[in-house]
């Protein structure tokens, strides 16, 4: 009997990871797989765009969860997937990042004795202000098996006093979708669409509540931004929360009235990439930018006070800064002051989805 694997998929940031993984599960013949999509992302261009992209398939069962507090949000997936698990067991759960649904499925699985295995374990800003490190943390010390990114992620659990044979280095798993995708992110044309020239524009994404939901740190990151886009074109993604915020706060008028700034709708990988690949500078609070910038030698400033992903600033190209220092910051990097001797840290080489593999058959006897 094949074994019955559950791939769990929620929002924006997990498509990436679930991609390569799921079409390489999907070649293997001693397992099925279950695309399981929560449905926290449900808009059009936060969610099905990143299915097309990947030619993930229609995801076998959705659970229908959408916005809400987090106890609603969490306490809903965890009630959902219980009953999926109940309804139609599966050998095993695999659970990605650091969503709500993250934990949610992880905690449902467990507790019904279903093996849990967390891709992108042990990553810790040690910032408990933050929704995401309450969710790492509490993942990480119920799953059975914990694949990290990079060794400080391995150095975390370690000291979290996480057994070392739960825990297996593959790499990371965003550089997979990359390296896939490639080559149509190379002939993808929207760059073209927006008549931008290569290294002559910034692309910016903000989301973090730590940044948007507080009115002052908006508006300072607002100004900085309106302030730098006369010296540089600004491409903003801008998130559907962010939007909102905007929106409560009258300052997306002031980003549209900003001659050098081009607002657009939240893109798919593809599209974003192609903007990404041609940028001199990022500017976000994103996880995964952080990595796909150090990973292409791209400028990165990250606007938040810790990170996760520390190896992207001691091997990489980004930078943490705060909101009030946005402006100088980013004038510095545009002016070539700033150096970035950026590597690529170990195992990001587009082979995660086969180190897992191979590891999960280890475990599951195959
Ligand atoms: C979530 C993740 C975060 C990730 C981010 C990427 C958690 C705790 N946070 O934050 O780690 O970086 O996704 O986007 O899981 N909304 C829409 N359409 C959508 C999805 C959301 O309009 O398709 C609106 C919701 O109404 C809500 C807001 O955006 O008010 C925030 O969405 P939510 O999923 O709660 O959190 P994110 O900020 O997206």
């Amino acid at each position: 009997m094949p074994k019955k694997i559950d791939l769990i998929a929620a929002a924006r940031p997990n498509f990436m990871k679930v991609a390569p993984l799921f079409h390489a599960l999907s070649a293997q013949p001693w397992c099925e797989v279950r695309l399981v999509h929560t449905g926290q992302h449900y808009d059009a261009n936060m969610s099905d765009a990143f299915f097309a992209d990947f030619d993930l398939p229609k995801p076998d069962l959705h659970l229908g969860i959408g916005s809400g507090t987090h106890a609603e949000q969490t306490g809903r997936t965890l009630m959902a997937y219980e009953q999926a698990c109940l309804a139609d067991r599966p050998d095993w759960t695999i659970v990605v990042g650091d969503v709500n649904a993250t934990i949610a499925c992880a905690l449902a699985a467990s507790k019904l004795h279903i093996p849990v295995a967390h891709l992108e374990a042990g990553l810790r800003s040690r910032d408990r202000y933050m929704p995401e490190e309450i969710n790492r943390i509490l993942t990480d010390a119920i799953a059975d098996v914990l694949w990290t990114p990079s060794i400080d992620a391995n150095e975390n659990l370690a000291a979290e006093g996480i057994a070392e044979q739960r825990i297996e280095f593959v790499g990371n798993i965003m550089l997979d979708t990359f390296e896939l995708m490639r080559g149509r992110i190379e002939s993808q044309g929207k760059r073209d669409e927006l008549g931008l020239s290569v290294r002559e524009y910034a692309v910016v994404t903000l989301h973090r509540p730590g940044n948007v939901d507080s009115p002052e740190t908006l508006e300072t990151l607002v100004e900085a931004l309106v302030r730098l886009s006369t010296e540089v074109t600004l491409v903003f993604a801008v998130h559907p929360r962010t939007r909102n915020r905007l929106e409560q706060h009258a300052l997306l008028e002031r980003l549209q009235a900003a001659s050098g700034m081009r607002l657009i709708e939240p893109q798919g990988y593809i599209d974003f990439m192609n903007l990404v690949t041609g940028a001199a500078l990022t500017i976000t609070d994103s996880g995964g930018m952080q990595e796909e910038t150090t990973y292409l030698g791209i400028p990165c400033l990250t606007v938040r006070p810790t990170t996760e992903r520390p190896i992207t600033v001691e091997q990489g190209s980004n930078r943490l800064i705060g909101a009030s220092e946005l402006l100088s910051a980013a004038q510095a990097v545009l002016k070539g002051e700033c150096c970035y001797t950026a590597s690529r840290p170990e195992l990001w080489d587009g082979q995660t989805a086969g180190r897992i593999v191979a590891d999960l058959a280890r475990r599951a006897g195959k």
